[in-house]
């Protein structure tokens, strides 16, 4: 089956589909993005993806009328066509196309665009040996709550820890608290307790996050959200990093040393197991 692509209001191979070189997305980074999943054909949290995209699409100012142009017939469109029972999805959404120009023109039509395609696996050995990771000073804007296309610091500091023999980085403030890492959302395990950093302005307000603390109530885990320093990061008896690609990776090393005995954790392999079931509806083997 064909990965396919959506652009404008037309579904095509994604090979065909195009988007202008004036577009504010490609010259500007002017714009929005989701990441949604599909399990056994259902889509994972529709409803929080597009209540976080429209809380995006407003925090920058973009029109689009949501109600009169919903994006959910397109999704579940778009994942009947393409067949894949496991899917991603990747939802953009710039202000539209006009001369390159940074002042924001009047009028302009939003350009949006999907992309349907086969859910990737989390390969074997990392899920089973866990991320390694490093900590590094958070370059980012102030505005990290919103899902916006301009990646670059993250993609920079993928690229770095990936050049280094790491598979990611855990952002940290100037004030040495705990951020997220490139690409999801970070949980430290104290004496079966979960925590994680405060859902401010200076991090993603995860959806897997979010659907984590239900996962955590149901197999009676308890969660804080509160700040915590790179000191109780290291020095937790296990980490793992949440997102809606990885759903719950653990994270065994940081900066070269290992988290508790440097294997993947039973709080976290509960957590996970408690994702897939919820999520997937699957039975998991004890
Ligand atoms: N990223 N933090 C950051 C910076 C992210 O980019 C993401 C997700 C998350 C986790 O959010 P969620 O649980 O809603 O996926 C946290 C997506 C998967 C991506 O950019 O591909």
């Amino acid at each position: 089956m064909p990965e396919l692509a959506y652009v404008n209001g037309v579904f095509s191979s994604i090979d065909q589909a195009t988007v202008s070189i004036e577009d504010r997305g490609f010259q500007l980074g002017d714009g929005i993005y989701e990441v949604v999943v599909a399990y056994d054909g259902q889509l994972f949290e529709l409803g929080p993806h597009l209540e976080r995209f429209r809380r995006s699409a407003a925090a920058i100012d973009l029109e689009y009328d949501f109600d009169a142009h919903p994006l959910e017939p397109i999704l579940t469109d778009g994942l009947r066509r393409c067949g894949f029972p496991d899917a991603m999805i990747y939802v953009q959404m710039t202000r539209g196309v006009a001369p390159r120009c940074h002042a924001i023109p009047p009028g302009l039509t939003p350009t949006l665009v999907m992309t349907f395609k086969p859910l990737p696996a989390v390969p074997d050995d990392l899920r089973s040996r866990g991320a390694r990771i490093i900590t590094v000073p958070d370059p980012r804007w102030s505005k990290c709550h919103v899902k916006a296309i301009t990646l670059l610091p993250n993609v920079l500091a993928r690229a770095e820890a990936n050049r280094r023999g790491y598979d990611d980085v855990v952002f940290v403030s100037a004030a040495g608290e705990v951020r997220e890492c490139t690409s999801a959302n970070v949980f430290i395990v104290r004496d079966g307790a979960l925590k994680f950093p405060p859902r401010d302005t200076s991090v993603l307000h995860g959806i897997t996050q979010r659907f984590l603390l239900a996962c955590a109530a149901s197999v009676d885990i308890a969660v804080q959200e509160a700040p915590f320093d790179v000191d109780a990061l290291r020095s937790a008896d296990e980490v793992f990093m949440s997102s809606t690609t990885v759903e719950v990776l653990a994270i065994t090393s940081i900066d070269d040393r290992p988290v508790g005995d440097g294997r993947v954790g039973p709080v976290t392999t509960r957590m996970h197991d408690a994702f897939v079931q919820r999520a997937r509806g699957q039975t998991v083997r004890p």
